[in-house]
């Protein structure tokens, strides 16, 4: 297994080509993919064809940047990804996401991965910017990139052959600088406790 980042309960790891179950699973449940396809699951042949050979194909193009697959510590149970990956170019500016299975959700695990890979990107991986974005009802995960420390940057409405419940709201994009990040990390040490997560003080 090749770990690329723990955090107090997470482990994250390179996806392998053994993934293909985990992936299908979780994107079997159209909570999870609520806001991502409208609920509907992705089939198997494409995971097994076109998603995780993506995924692998990221660890060889940008070394410290990719999909990354969480792991509970305490038992070992795939509980599903983080994105932390620069869309164009080079890694200047990193693409921060998240999917977690349902059954983890609420327990701060989100976070906790964002913060890390975060603290990760600005500390060791020459990262100036990370943004994140999501629709506008997706209030989970808007509440994850502010608890991880983004803040709105932008709302954007755009037109989709084919739009999910919700798109009309449009979209939102968050968004955090290295110079930010250190300052209130600066902020952090000279009083505010640091989060249970052990991962900075965030948001
Ligand atoms: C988004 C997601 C990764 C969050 O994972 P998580 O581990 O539950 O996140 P955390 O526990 O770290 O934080 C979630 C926060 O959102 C809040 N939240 C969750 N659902 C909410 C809702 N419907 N309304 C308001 N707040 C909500 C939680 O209370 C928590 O905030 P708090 O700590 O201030 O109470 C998870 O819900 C998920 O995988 N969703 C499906 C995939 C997805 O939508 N990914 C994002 C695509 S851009």
């Amino acid at each position: 297994m090749q770990v690329f980042l723990k955090t107090e309960r997470l482990l994250l790891r390179r996806f392998t080509g053994a993934d293909v179950d985990d992936l299908f699973d979780l994107d079997s449940d159209p909570d999870v993919m609520r806001f991502l396809t409208g609920g509907k699951p992705t089939p198997r042949d494409v995971i097994r064809n076109e998603i995780l050979p993506r995924f692998l194909s990221y660890y060889e193009r940008y070394a410290g940047f990719g999909y990354w697959a969480a792991i509970e510590k305490s038992t070992g149970e795939f509980l599903g990804w983080f994105e932390f990956r620069p869309p164009e170019g080079g890694p200047d500016e990193v693409e921060l996401g998240y999917r977690l299975r349902r059954s983890a959700w609420g327990k701060g695990y989100a976070t906790e991965g964002s913060r890390a890979l975060i603290r990760k990107g600005f500390t060791e991986l020459g990262v100036r910017r990370v943004v994140a974005s999501t629709m506008v009802v997706n209030t989970a995960s808007r509440r994850v990139m502010e608890k991880a420390g983004l803040t709105l940057a932008r709302t954007l409405h755009r037109s989709w052959p084919d739009p999910i419940e919700g798109a009309e709201h449009g979209e939102v994009e968050y968004e955090l600088w290295k110079a930010d990040w250190e300052q209130r990390e600066a902020a952090g040490r000279e009083g505010f406790p640091s989060s249970p997560g052990g991962q900075g003080t965030g948001a």
